[in-house]
């Protein structure tokens, strides 16, 4: 039999309803922030990321699926939102007539990684860009957003860590200074962090290796290598977080896996992920329009996993469902129990009946495990009298009406609301 492939997930109906709240959460908090939902395809040419997360990037460098079409293109399946969302802007001259956008965004991405908990190689995120600013109010905005979302989805244990990783030309200057400083020790590292000596020195900070978390602990901190305007920027954001009332940490070693961030860097962690205790994370990207190839532009934002969040709030409430009434009858009545189920459904019910000629008990049975709210009876006699039975499955009170649909209506979100 064919099996799903590794790292993906399907969600089946028992969970759907999960989602489907989620979703409606991240509508409102997105829209009451007055972000605007962006939708871009799943796949891109895969220049899009190599120039904006960057070669020196896992993500880019060993988690992409690519593929070649059959124009020969290098495609590739997005492994995020953030470039993607850059080139839409870029593409659509967008800022000219919204010199400030607030974008959120919800979809699948994808990465070859080795599937674990919390870790799928197609996985949803939700996110948000707010483009065009440079200023810390921007930052605070992003940040203020993507908390407002976790609270919303019930997750209170997460802690917000912050760090500023400066411009280009400081994260340079740092970078030599903690490449001297490693290398010293360099037969201690991890083999992990030793190849990264030379791809990407800054990710041996967020190493979880014992023997690399020791050594980095007396490394050099990048904040004593920030310009006066990165540090007065970082200094803001921390103020008007605190005005917010959101709490955080700076972290000086937090540093984040693609190349496009300059300034504010931030992530939200977890304890009870284990190994993944990123719930989401983003940060300011001041370069990526021109490594994109456009005007100038600033930019800040987040992603956050949904599987992740899932995994975090696994008492989330699935949400007041639609009432559900069973029709409960017999095969020589099927047209009248469709007519019947289609004026409910007209009017927002959700209406179940059988469709396997089953027998009246295999029916009651059905029914039970439909959660329905109640059942109606339309047997023999209840068509030759033109009235309708009607059980209260919360309560088993069974009562006889007239078939009238507007009284029946009533009565079924009476049982509803009970
Ligand atoms: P990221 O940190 O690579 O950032 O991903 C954001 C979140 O996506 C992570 O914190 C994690 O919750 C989730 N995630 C990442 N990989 C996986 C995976 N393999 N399985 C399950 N969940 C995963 C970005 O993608 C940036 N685009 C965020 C951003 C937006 N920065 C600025 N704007």
């Amino acid at each position: 039999m064919i099996q799903n492939i590794k790292g993906t997930k399907d969600i089946l109906p028992s969970e759907v309803r999960k989602w489907q709240r989620l979703e409606s959460v991240f509508r409102s908090i997105t829209d009451v922030f007055g972000y605007e939902e962006i939708r871009t395809p799943i796949i891109e040419y895969s220049e899009l990321f190599h120039r904006s997360a960057g070669e020196g990037s896992d993500v880019v460098n060993k988690e992409m699926y690519v593929f070649e079409d059959r124009s020969h293109d290098s495609i590739c399946l997005r492994p995020e939102l953030t470039a993607a969302v850059a080139r839409v802007v870029l593409q659509n001259t967008l800022l000219r007539a919204h010199p400030t956008m607030r974008l959120w965004y919800y979809g699948p991405c994808f990465r070859y990684e080795r599937p674990q908990l919390g870790r799928q190689r197609q996985f949803h995120q939700i996110g948000a860009e707010l483009i065009g600013s440079p200023h810390p109010e921007a930052d605070a905005d992003i940040i203020h957003l993507a908390q407002s979302l976790l609270v919303a989805c019930g997750i209170d244990d997460v802690r917000l860590e912050i760090n500023s990783i400066g411009s280009t030309a400081s994260r340079l200057a740092y970078t030599t200074a903690l490449v001297s400083y490693l290398e010293a020790s360099n037969s201690d590292l991890s083999e992990d962090s030793r190849r990264r000596m030379e791809s990407n020195p800054l990710r041996i900070l967020d190493s979880k290796d014992e023997s690399d978390r020791r050594i980095v602990a007396n490394a050099p901190v990048i904040y004593d290598f920030l310009d006066s305007a990165s540090k007065e920027h970082f200094h803001r954001l921390q103020t008007l977080l605190q005005d917010l009332g959101v709490s955080f940490t700076v972290n000086p070693m937090l540093v984040r896996g693609l190349d496009y961030y300059t300034d504010t860097v931030f992530e939200f962690r977890t304890s009870k992920l284990g190994a993944q205790d990123a719930v989401g994370g983003g940060g300011r990207y001041n370069n990526l329009f021109e490594s994109l190839q456009g005007p100038s532009a600033p930019g800040v934002g987040f992603g956050i996993g949904v599987e992740r969040l899932l995994l975090l709030t696994s008492d989330i409430e699935a949400g007041e469902g639609l009432p559900t009434v069973y029709i409960v009858s017999d095969t020589e009545y099927a047209a009248t129990t469709m007519s019947l189920a289609a004026k409910l459904r007209d009017s927002g019910v959700r209406c179940l009946f059988d469709v396997q000629h089953k027998s009246f008990k295999a029916q009651m049975k059905d029914a039970d495990r439909s959660d329905a709210a109640c059942v109606v009876f339309l047997g023999e006699s209840e068509i030759r009298d033109k009235t309708l039975t009607l059980k209260n499955m919360k309560t088993g009170a069974q009562n006889s009406i007239p078939f009238n649909v507007p009284h029946l209506l009533e009565l079924i979100h009476s049982f509803n609301s009970l």
